[in-house]
Order: structure tokens, then sequence, then C-alpha cells
């Protein structure tokens, strides 16, 4: 049988919070709505944060709003606290995203906290997630290097992921924000992780700075996982992860998962078009997009 393997698209939040111009909600919620048509389980449509931090994702309400939703798609937003979450509810997301880092120093430049704050945060999220039977999925950013630290040791993201796990998420996405791992720190990690969990709890987010993302995938595949983490167009990048350059482009991550003999169910022709968009909005000059 072949083995289906879930790719998650996060190019609406991971990939436009990244682009400096504004963009207009009309242009991102087109954007969903082709990629609603792709073959996609779960889209990661925006994030309910603070606009003084990220003013590409202020729209976030107006953007769940104006998507013509596929009854087959889950539509997620990224949360970083109750206010975030309630928001995100009051928008009819399917499913949230917290996000933790596994050092001090990103935890601090991205929502402003250590890691046991955040994580202090995230039980009132949880709690208030389960009264509404949205699920909750987990990210921790920095699982291989930190901007600010250097090298992550596997057992702080053992630890976070752990946490997390235990407060109720139902899957971990191990951020390689910087985009620096290479496959040999994909296995360190990982090996130091399925000691301790399911492979099928965990997901891979790789950003591709350095250009091995695909190469870090197949090497992820080797310890089980079955999701991965891919920006159409290659969008992305994070605010407060200077030099990280874009995610994994969600048609490489395909290409290469169908060659090696995995389903997706992703039609690529409508990636394309998804892909034709990104252009669109890469060409267009600032004055146009703001
Ligand atoms: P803070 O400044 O410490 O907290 O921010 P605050 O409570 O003082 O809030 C600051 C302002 O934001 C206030 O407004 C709040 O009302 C407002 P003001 O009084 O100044 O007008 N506020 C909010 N507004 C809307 N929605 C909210 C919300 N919360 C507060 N939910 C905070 C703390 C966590 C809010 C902030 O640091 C934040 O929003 N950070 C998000 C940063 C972010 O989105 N980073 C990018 C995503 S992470 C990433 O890309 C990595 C990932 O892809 C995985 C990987 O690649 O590894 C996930
Ligand atoms: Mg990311």
């Amino acid at each position: 049988m072949t083995k289906s393997i879930n790719v998650y698209e996060v190019g609406p939040r991971d990939g436009l919070q990244n682009e400096t111009a504004v963009i207009p909600s009309a242009t991102k919620i087109a954007l969903i709505n082709i990629l609603g048509r792709a073959g996609f389980a779960t889209i990661e449509a925006t994030g309910f944060v603070s606009p003084r931090w990220v003013p590409q994702m202020a729209d976030a309400a107006e953007v769940m709003a104006g998507i013509a939703r596929n009854p087959g798609v889950r539509y997620a937003a990224l949360v970083p606290n109750l206010r975030g979450f309630d928001a995100a509810l009051e928008a009819g997301v399917d499913e949230v995203a917290v996000f933790a880092a596994a050092s001090e120093g990103f935890s601090r430049k991205n929502i402003n906290c250590s890691v046991a704050e955040s994580m202090e945060r995230f039980t009132s999220v949880m709690a208030a997630a389960q009264t509404s039977g949205i699920p909750v999925r987990g990210y921790v950013s920095c699982a291989i290097a930190c901007p600010y630290e250097g090298r992550v040791a596997p057992e702080a993201v053992r630890d976070v992921a752990l946490r997390l796990l235990d407060m109720g998420c139902y899957e971990i996405s191990l951020g390689d924000t910087t985009g620096t791992g290479r496959p040999d720190d994909v296995a360190r990690l990982l090996d130091a992780m399925v000691a301790d969990m399911p492979a099928s709890r965990l997901a891979g987010h790789f950003h591709d700075t350095g250009g091995r993302a695909v190469a870090n995938v197949e090497r992820a595949l080797d310890f089980g996982l079955a999701c991965f983490d891919g920006a159409v167009g290659g969008l992305g990048g994070c605010p407060y992860a200077p030099g990280a350059k874009g995610n994994l482009a969600t048609r490489s991550l395909v290409e290469r998962l169908h060659q090696l003999g995995y389903e997706t169910g992703i039609d690529i022709d409508i990636l394309a078009e998804a892909e034709q968009l990104v252009a669109g909005i890469r060409a267009m000059p600032e004055e146009v997009l703001s």
C-alpha cells in the first residue's frame, strides 16, 4: 500500500507574515481559496497575533470571514495567547496552533516571554480549546539552531515537545526556523524525540535557507514522520529570526514525495495557480500593495 504523507500548507501565515509590504486582504483570501482546492487537509490561513508585533496579520478576522470554505479543509490559525484564541474562535477557525521555542533567546524575541511563561499562557489556551472542541497543534521553533543562541540541544526540544503533548496538542511541528539544519542534525534531533514520543505525533517544518530542506525531509522520513509543512512558492521566514529565508516550497516537497513513491493528494496544477498568484504578489511594487 502506498504510504500517504500529510502536507500541511502554512504559506498564507508563515509565508505572508514575512512580507514587508502590506498585502491586501483580498489577495490573501484569493490565495487561500486557490489552496483550498489543491487537496490540503489543513491550511494555516492566518495568525491572531499582536498587530504591533506582526502587522501583516492584522487582518486575520477579515481574511477568515472572506474565504470560501471548502468543507473538506481545516482552516487553522496561529495564536500566541488566550486573546488570540478567543478572536480565532470568533472568526470560526477549525484548528489553532500555539508556538513555543526550545531556546530562551528566541522565545523572548518572538513572544516576549520565557519558555516557562509561554507554557503558562498556553495552559489557558488549551483549556479554552478543549471546551470549544478545537484541535491544537504545537510548534517548537528553533528545534535545531537559534539565531540568538546558536545550536540547540535535542533534549531541550524534546522537553518542550513533551510538555505541549502533555497539555493536549495533537501534533508537534518541529521548526528549523533558521533553516540551517543538515540531515545529520535532523537525525540527532529525531533520535532524541522518537525515544520518548511516537513519530506519528511529529511533523517537520523546515525552512530552506541552506537549500537542505528537502534532504532534511528525507532524513525525517527515515524516522517515520508522516507530516511536513510547506509554504506555497517557498514564501516565508520569521520576522524574529533574522536571515531565515523561505519555508520549504510546497511544490518541491510534494514533487519529491511523489518521486519517492508517497501519496499526498495534492494537485500540482492547482498549486501552480497559487504559485502564480504568489509571483504576482512578489512582482507588485510596494506602493501598490500598501
Ligand atoms: P507583548 O507586547 O508582550 O504583550 O506581546 P502585550 O499583552 O503587552 O500586548 C502588546 C499589544 O498587542 C497590546 O496592544 C495588546 O492588546 C495586543 P496595545 O495595547 O499596544 O495596543 N495583543 C494582541 N492583539 C491582537 N491579538 C492578540 C494580542 N495579544 C496582545 N492575540 C505577544 C506578546 C505574544 C502578544 C506578541 O509577542 C506576539 O503577538 N507575538 C507574535 C509573534 C509572531 O507572530 N511571530 C511569528 C510567528 S512564529 C514563527 O514564525 C515560527 C513558526 O513558523 C515555526 C518555525 O518556523 O520554527 C511557528
Ligand atoms: Mg516557520
